[in-house]
């Protein structure tokens, strides 16, 4: 019996010691330009800790669609990754930062020193009473449109346009020379929004967009009305099998040279290098008609949720994804641009300058349905409001029901 204890004993050290060499990174990004930039920033990891053993938990699903779910009941079962990708804003703070799960991060961005290094407006979305609870990997871009530049050169298209009505007249053409006008793939719902909340940006002007979030601009402005319209009218030139695609299968009709363009954040530009696509070369970029001067803000970041079961290694993975060589490894590979702002910009393509220089003198706009503007139940709501907006096509209802979302779920 004394020795199936000490056997016992033994094996439980060795699995403690085992499982203390490891590091579970939970995240969405599991194809498209978006593996293969956390496999790279796997690899610098292992360039400093090559000892730990990375268990890489994906949960597949454009902008979490399936992972934010299987996350939560993680959390609220008291079993955490080691850590998470998670959108600065919202998504974090109300979800886990006030509900108690998190643990503040300003003392490690202090010993490291590099609190200063990342620009001020992204790290107050990650943070909360005076802490930092997460750490802002990459800066997305929401309001871009890609462009398959063949088709628009075919269709002879020679200047983008940049306000609806002009993207509406050379959609008609791109129409009738018989090609997909707007490549869509909404099954996981979320990109419908996606669209939605660029048309909003346009039609409120970034200052009224903004001012929907502390109350200042109310819901009923004609400003969103006008974008339930621009939205309906611009479902006449998707493709008709829009719900049975995915956000790839859509930027994949652009590559395939079957549709124009393509209303995406710029993990798309990730993907299509991924697909072997130069920018500039075989495809071009544009804000979103009428948003010319904003930037809808996506971030993604990593905290340190209580109780991680490996916290030492999931500090040195927030001390890998901080510096400068894993943002400068993982966003040019992602389509994204690095949160720090001493990253070096030669390592950047021609779209991620572009993107880098708007960042810098734009008016920042938080994205809704990717988690930085508004808390999860209202995000849930207008997600739901605009995806039976798509087949009900009734623009006073699906207002009403912004309006009454809007009065239920935001302070
Ligand atoms: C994330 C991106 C991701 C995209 C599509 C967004 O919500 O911020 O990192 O590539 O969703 O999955």
């Amino acid at each position: 019996m004394r020795k199936f204890f000490v056997l016992l004993m033994i094996l439980s050290m060795a699995f403690v010691a085992f499982s203390a060499n490891q590091l579970e990174i939970f995240s969405w990004w599991t194809g498209g330009g978006e593996e293969e930039g956390l496999l790279a920033l796997f690899d610098v990891f292992h360039k400093y800790y090559p000892d730990v053993e990375i268990i890489n938990a994906t949960v597949a699903g454009g902008a979490g669609t399936n992972a934010k779910a299987v996350l939560k009941t993680r959390m609220l079962g008291g079993n955490p990754p080691d850590s998470f990708q998670v959108h600065g804003g919202m998504e974090l703070i109300d979800t886990y930062v006030v509900t108690g799960m998190m643990e503040p991060i300003t003392d490690l961005l202090e010993e490291w020193g590099i609190i200063d290094k990342f620009p001020e407006d992204i790290l107050k979305i990650c943070s909360y009473k005076g802490e930092v609870y997460s750490i802002p990997v990459n800066v997305h871009r929401g309001n871009v449109v890609f462009y398959n530049k063949a088709i628009l050169e075919e269709v002879g298209i020679e200047k983008v346009p940049s306000t609806w009505p002009e993207f509406i007249e050379v959609l008609k053409k791109i129409k009738k020379a018989g090609y997909i006008p707007l490549a869509l793939g909404d099954k996981n719902k979320w990109t419908a929004t996606h669209l939605f909340e660029d048309i909003l940006l346009s039609t409120l002007g970034p200052y009224n967009y903004n001012g929907l979030w502390n109350g200042r601009t109310s819901f009923e402005h004609q400003g969103v009305k006008e974008a339930l319209e621009i939205f309906k009218e611009l479902m006449n030139y998707v493709n008709p099998n829009h719900a049975s695609l995915t956000w790839q299968d859509a930027t994949l009709l652009v590559f395939e040279g079957k549709a124009a363009f393509n209303v995406m954040g710029d993990w798309a530009e990730g993907y299509l290098k991924t697909l072997g696509w130069t920018p500039g070369k075989e495809f071009g970029w544009m804000v979103v008609p009428g948003t010319k001067g904003s930037f809808m803000v996506v971030t993604d970041t990593f905290g340190l949720p209580k109780n991680a079961p490996h916290r030492e290694n999931a500090i040195k993975w927030l001390k890998i994804i901080s510096s400068v060589e894993g943002q400068d490894t993982f966003n040019p590979i992602k389509g994204s641009i690095p949160a720090r702002i001493d990253a070096d910009r030669s390592l950047y393509d021609d779209y991620l300058i572009w993107s880098m220089d708007d960042f810098a003198t734009n008016a920042l706009c938080p994205s809704i349905i990717h988690g930085s503007a508004a808390p999860e139940a209202f995000v849930t709501a207008l997600n739901d409001t605009i995806n039976m907006f798509i087949t009900r096509k009734d623009v006073k209802k699906a207002l009403k029901e912004i309006i009454y979302a809007a009065e239920d779920y935001l302070e």
